[in-house]
C-alpha cells in the first residue's frame, strides 16, 4: 500500500488508450496505405510521465480521470501494477481518452488525441487532492488536460515550495494564461514546440537550428519565475536554458523504432533526478538515457525504462 504521505512527485495529466498502427510510411492527405500492424498500449502524456517517474525510482501519485469502460480499466489496472498512488483517479462520464498514433518505419510519429475524460479533470479534482498537492516535491503536467485545471494545481504545489514542471505539449492555440506561467518552474518543450511557443508569445519567428534563441526570448518574456526551459533535441540530446547558462547534454546513440513516449520518459527520468539532487549536467544525461532506451521499443508503455537500465546507459561514457 502506497503512503501518501511519502509522495515525492505528483502527475496531474492525461491517460489515453493508445491505438497504434505501424506501416511503412506515413500517409499524406488522400492516400491510402497498408499498414504492417496495430497494437493498443496505455498511454497519454501523463501516464508515460508517471510509469517513467516510477520506473526511474521515483514515489509517484497520479490525479487524473478514465472512462467506466475497458481502456479505463486497463489504465488504472497499469497504475495499480506499477505502483502508483491513483487514489485521486476517478471515473468520468465521457469514454476514456484515446490516442490514434502512427508510426513509421523511422520511428516517427503523428498522434491525434480525443481526450474524452481527461476533459473532465476540473479545479475540483484539484481541490480533492489539495494535500497532496501542497506537499509534492515535483508536480508533473502536460496540456492534454483543462488548462484552469493545471493552473490551480500548479499554484498549489508552488505555494507548498515544490517545483512544476510543464510539458507544453500539446502547444495550445492561444497562449498559456500569465498565472500558470508564473507557477511553472521548468518549461518542457522539443524543438518544434520551443518554435511554436516562441511564437505563441508574439516573437519573432525563429527557424530550425535557433532553439536557444528561442528559448532565451521565451524565458525573458516569461520572467523570473521560470527556472529555466528544457528543450528536447531527439537524436541530438537536450538543452538547459537558464538566465545564467546554457547547458547541452549529447545524445546517446541508438537505433529509433519507435519515439512515441520518448519526451515523457525523459521528463519522468528528470523529475527524479531533481528529486536526487543531481546537478544539471548529470540531471540532463540520466533523462537522456532514459528516453534514448525508449526509443529502442515499441510503444509507449512497455518502452519505457527501469532505474537499473537507466543507470548503466547513464554511466557509459558516450
Ligand atoms: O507523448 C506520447 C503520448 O502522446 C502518447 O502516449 C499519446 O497518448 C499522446 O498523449
Amino acid at each position: 500500500m502506497i503512503e501518501s504521505n511519502h509522495i515525492e512527485i505528483v502527475v496531474v495529466g492525461s491517460l489515453n488508450m493508445d491505438l497504434v498502427v505501424r506501416s511503412p510510411h506515413l500517409p499524406v492527405p488522400g492516400e491510402t496505405i497498408l499498414g504492417n500492424s496495430f497494437a493498443t498500449y496505455e498511454g497519454g502524456k501523463g501516464f508515460n510521465q508517471a510509469i517513467a517517474a516510477r520506473r526511474a525510482g521515483g514515489q509517484v501519485a497520479f490525479v487524473g480521470k478514465v472512462g467506466r469502460d475497458d481502456f479505463g480499466d486497463r489504465l488504472e489496472e497499469a497504475l495499480k501494477q506499477e505502483g502508483i498512488l491513483r487514489q485521486f483517479v476517478t471515473r468520468g462520464e465521457n469514454s476514456t481518452g484515446i490516442a490514434n498514433v502512427w508510426v513509421g518505419e523511422d520511428g516517427a510519429n503523428k498522434i491525434i488525441v480525443v481526450p474524452g475524460t481527461n476533459n473532465e479533470v476540473t479545479p475540483k479534482e484539484i481541490e480533492a487532492a489539495s494535500e497532496l498537492l501542497s506537499s509534492a516535491g515535483v508536480l508533473l503536467l502536460q496540456l492534454e488536460i483543462p488548462i484552469a485545471t493545471c493552473t490551480k494545481a500548479a499554484q498549489l504545489v508552488r505555494r507548498g515550495g515544490g517545483r512544476v514542471l510543464l510539458t507544453a505539449a500539446p502547444v495550445p492555440i492561444e497562449p498559456l494564461p500569465v498565472e500558470l506561467f508564473e507557477a511553472v518552474s521548468l518549461l518542457m518543450v522539443n524543438e518544434n514546440e520551443a518554435l511554436q511557443m516562441a511564437a505563441l508569445l508574439g516573437m519573432p519567428i525563429f527557424k530550425e537550428g535557433e532553439e536557444i534563441e528561442a528559448g532565451r526570448s521565451i524565458l525573458t518574456q516569461v520572467g523570473s519565475s521560470l527556472e529555466a526551459i528544457v528543450i528536447t533535441l531527439g537524436s541530438k540530446g537536450a538543452l538547459w536554458i537558464s538566465s545564467e547558462r546554457v547547458e547541452h547534454s549529447e545524445g546517446f546513440k541508438v537505433k529509433a523504432v519507435d519515439t512515441t513516449a520518448a519526451g515523457d520518459t525523459f521528463t519522468g527520468a528528470l523529475a527524479v533526478g531533481l528529486q536526487r539532487g543531481l546537478p544539471v549536467p548529470e540531471l540532463l544525461r540520466f533523462a537522456n538515457a532514459a528516453g534514448a532506451i525508449s526509443v529502442t521499443r515499441k510503444g509507449a508503455y512497455p518502452s519505457i525504462p527501469y532505474e537499473a537500465e537507466i543507470d548503466r546507459l547513464h554511466c557509459l561514457l558516450n
